[in-house]
């Protein structure tokens, strides 16, 4: 007996891989977990449609890689996917940089800064084509190669003057060759980022908005910064977190945190619909897996149960460690995973106790949530069918002022109050919703102002609180303290109060 070696034809190889079933957002989210797990702290994400040359270029400031580890890299299959990865690795087969980029492009150049020193790799899956008798070379660019790059110019120049970082370049973006037209292609390369913008809101939202003590991560696409969507609302008082539980395998641990989202009548219509998410309620109950904090899978109840009506504000926070990929199967996608039977069990029974509350919320419409705005500033009333916003006269705050002034100057009062409901910019903010929520804040409201509102009140509230804490409990369920219940928790902690 002897052996051969039969080494895979390389451009049979390539152009198999391409089609694993990568999107560009998917694509675009391998990306990104390589650069967090390197680190970075800053992604930019640049594209252009070029004059029909179209680009598209993801730069990082990680811990970049030295030459030897940037060809390491760009080999197919740079890990074993069985070795234990460190603890914030979001790889896992050494397969993401290059399937992901060859799913959306046919030239993949990676440029990368360490120890003072530029790198520059690159794949080109025409030149592999074209010359199948050599095989699995690689081009290595020289200073002169790099100044050629004039669509990155800039990118390659702010790389230099970082401590670290590397920048990957898709060209030859031929996915959307099949769309005839130039006028078609452009459209879709920007529909294909628009929603790319979306799936990273939502896969990255921990990232993205990462609390207080947290290391935080800016993601900008062309110049505009991405705000995370967090799709527990869990920052919203209406919304109910329920006790956390863990269930462990092979004594390592996953915990699982469920939420009951807000019923509509407990938030504005435009929160409701924000946190519906694509394809509304109903569709995104279920459970919401994350890897190292970076959603791999969302609502599914890897049916252990059907998604009724019932069940739909429910969402649970499923959270594994990267150690325990072999037992969920996750693909090389990262956009797939399945529970072992055992965590399935561990899942079964917690549900079975949400699903009560999950569907006590919906049910009962009077039903009480522990933290419930009591006093909107707005009131929303609907009579004969249509719908109209105004004032609360009868809020704390302004019935409190109000009680200050003198006859003459309580109507002019109500006259300014009334002047701004009327006047309100509907149009203009409906507009800006629509277009993109994530940008449309409410005026931030600064500390002093705040503790001077919370003075007012105090003076009614105070009476029957026992604690600064109940204190607390009754003024949160109040706006404009509801908007902000930590700043507010923080003055009255910080305020001499005599109970
Ligand atoms: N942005 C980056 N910064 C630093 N190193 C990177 C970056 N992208 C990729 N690498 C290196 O290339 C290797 C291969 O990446 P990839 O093909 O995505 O496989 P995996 O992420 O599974 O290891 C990574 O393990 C890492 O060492
Ligand atoms: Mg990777």
């Amino acid at each position: 007996m002897h052996y051969k070696n039969l080494e895979p034809s390389p451009s049979s190889l390539m152009e198999s891989l391409r089609d694993i079933g990568y999107s560009m957002e998917t694509a675009l989210a391998d990306i990104i977990d390589n650069s967090i797990t390197a680190e970075a702290n800053n992604i930019d994400i640049r594209f252009s449609w070029n004059f029909e040359k179209p680009w598209l270029a993801i730069q990082d400031n990680g811990y970049g890689m030295t030459d030897d580890e940037l060809l390491y890299a760009m080999r197919l299959g740079s890990d074993n996917p069985l070795s234990e990865r460190k603890e914030n690795d979001l790889g896992r087969f050494g397969l993401g940089l290059k399937t992901a980029s060859f799913s959306q492009c046919r030239q993949l150049t990676v440029i990368t800064k360490k120890n003072e020193t530029l790198s520059s790799m690159e794949w080109d899956l025409d030149q592999i084509t074209d010359n199948p008798s050599d095989g699995w070379k690689i081009k290595i660019l020289n200073g002169e190669d790099l100044n050629k790059l004039s669509e990155i110019y800039d990118l390659i120049e702010t790389l230099t003057k970082q401590v670290s970082g590397t920048i990957i370049l898709w060209r030859k973006l031929d996915r959307l060759d099949s769309f005839d037209s130039p006028i078609i292609r452009e459209k879709k390369l920007n529909s294909l980022i628009d929603s790319s913008r979306n799936h990273i809101e939502l896969i990255f939202h921990r990232f993205l908005n990462a609390g207080a003590g947290n290391k935080s991560l800016k993601i900008s696409m062309n110049g505009d910064q991405i705000i995370g969507i967090d799709p527990f609302n869990s920052s919203h008082i209406a919304t109910l977190e329920l006790p956390k539980q863990s269930i462990y395998v092979n004594s390592k641990e996953i915990t699982v945190q469920p939420y009951i989202l807000p019923h509509y009548t407990k938030v504005s219509a435009q929160d409701y619909a924000k946190f519906s998410g694509e394809g509304g309620y109903l569709h995104n109950q279920g459970f919401y897996v994350y890897r190292n904090k970076r959603l791999i899978i969302k609502s599914t109840w890897f049916r252990l149960m059907p998604k009724v009506e019932l069940t739909k504000l429910i969402r649970v926070r499923v959270d594994i460690p990267n150690s325990l990929d072999h037992i969920w199967k996750i693909d090389v996608k990262k956009s797939n995973a399945n529970p072992p039977e055992s965590v399935r069990k561990g899942l079964k029974q917690i549900i079975s106790e949400v699903e009560y509350s999950g569907k006590r919320v919906f049910k009962q419409k009077g039903y009480r949530l522990k933290s419930k705005v009591l006093e909107p500033v707005w009131d929303r009333t609907i009579a004969s069918g249509k719908v109209t916003y105004a004032i609360s006269k009868s809020h704390p705050l302004i019935d409190t002022f109000k009680a200050t002034l003198n006859e003459g100057s309580q109507r002019d009062f109500i006259n300014i109050l009334k002047s701004i409901e009327s006047s309100f910019p509907s149009d203009l903010y409906f507009n800006d919703f629509a277009n993109s929520p994530e940008r449309v804040e409410k005026p931030l409201i600064s500390e002093e102002e705040l503790t001077n509102i919370i003075k007012i009140f105090i003076q009614v509230y105070l009476i029957g609180c026992d604690s600064k804490g109940t204190l607390v409990q009754k003024l949160i369920q109040i706006e404009p303290m509801a908007s902000s219940p930590k700043m507010t928790q923080k003055i009255i902690n910080e305020m001499e109060i005599t109970l």
